[in-house]
């Protein structure tokens, strides 16, 4: 499991991508036109409340979107690859050998009745036709590279006998066992307490430098993201409204809901007694979806051209992007109210 770390060269571009849901009420722009890099090697966060189109996102990479969802513009390019073009055979080779998921809840996706033994031999076999000795070499190799002790013996165990932590690391070697360039976690700690969740982790973060694999990290949780990531990406109702460095998200938040989710976020240092600071109003309706900046009716500096026109990203610094008019310079400003 080599893959060489590469800061300069990208690996995964997504631009301009575009999800819909065509459902009896009306078209619901899932994600409404997303950009951004990873180069190989990279931990990218993309966090953002529920229901913000982060895991559309996902699926759309991976080619799981299912009816009536669909991808309606922009492009995906992987390793120079056009992924939106990819016939049957040639997705199955992708998510098989250089792009592997591991979701939210562990017990959807182990199946009860097959030991975990089974099941990791299984999931190496359908990609690489080795015999069934050195399959299972490489599946105890996975449950000791995620932790899990005695392996011979928990090879032959079924997914009841595993406590949720546990798991969560099956489904971890699972997705590593094809040693995928990129790993796309989607919310792979939400399901666990807290504790269990610090481990998986950094569980994470020493695979990452052992194998040097680039990772997306979905979570609703900006905590998370400090602990493990290089950039960030926040979602808004299917828009990024804010991306940089984790840095830049950190300590020059420029975005009004990136700076409500920061002020929301438990800290550890935290007196027992402080109250969190929530986003006050009501996500979006996504199948009405405002007018202008999505985040304009919950914030508290909207203007009226916020309600009107949708802004763009502006660059705020190296590499540090953030969708808000208050940011606009005086022209910019301008230029939208006489368009
Ligand atoms: N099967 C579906 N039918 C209609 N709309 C859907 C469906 N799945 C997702 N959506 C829409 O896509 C939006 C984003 O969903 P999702 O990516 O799952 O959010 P997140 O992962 O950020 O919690 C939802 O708010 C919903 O409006
Ligand atoms: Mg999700």
């Amino acid at each position: 499991m080599e893959n060489v770390k590469n800061e300069e060269k990208v690996l995964l571009e997504v631009n301009d991508l575009r999800v819909s849901f065509f459902t009896p009420a009306g078209e619901v722009k899932a994600v409404g036109g997303i950009s951004y890099n990873i180069n190989y090697g990279e931990v990218m966060g993309i966090v953002g409340e529920s229901g913000s189109g982060k895991s559309v996102e996902a699926y759309s990479i991976m080619g799981l979107l299912q009816s009536p969802g669909k991808v309606v513009g922009g492009t995906i390019t992987f390793e120079g690859e056009d992924v939106l073009s990819y016939n049957k055979k040639q997705l199955q080779d992708f998510r098989g050998n250089r792009v592997s998921m591991i979701f939210q809840n562990p017990m959807t996706c182990l199946n009860p009745v097959y030991t975990i033994g089974d099941q990791l031999i299984e999931a190496v076999r359908v990609h690489h036709k080795i015999p069934k000795n050195q399959a299972w070499a490489k599946a105890i190799e996975m449950l000791e590279l995620v932790g899990i002790n005695n392996p011979d013996k928990r090879m032959k165990q079924f997914p009841h006998e595993f406590s949720g932590g546990m798991r969560q690391r099956v489904m971890i070697a699972m997705g590593l066992i094809c040693d995928p360039k990129l790993l796309i976690a989607d919310e792979p700690t939400t399901a666990l307490d807290v504790t269990i969740q610090a481990q998986i982790l950094e569980l994470m973060k020493e695979i990452q430098k052992k194998t040097g694999m680039a990772i997306i990290f979905i979570t609703h949780n900006l905590g998370v993201v400090a602990e493990i990531c290089d950039k960030v990406a926040v979602m808004y109702a299917g828009h990024i409204v804010e991306k940089g460095l984790v840095d830049d998200i950190f300590y020059q938040p420029k975005h009004p809901y990136t700076i409500g989710l920061l002020e929301s976020m438990p800290r550890i240092d935290a007196d027992e007694y402080e109250r969190l600071i929530p986003i006050s109003g009501t996500p979006v309706d996504m199948l009405n979806p405002p007018a202008g900046c999505p985040f304009g009716p919950r914030c508290s500096h909207c203007m009226k051209l916020c309600l009107r026109e949708t802004p763009p990203l502006f660059e705020v610094g190296d590499g540090h992007y953030s969708a808000c008019w208050l940011l606009a310079k005086e022209e910019a400003k301008e230029g939208a109210v006489n368009e």
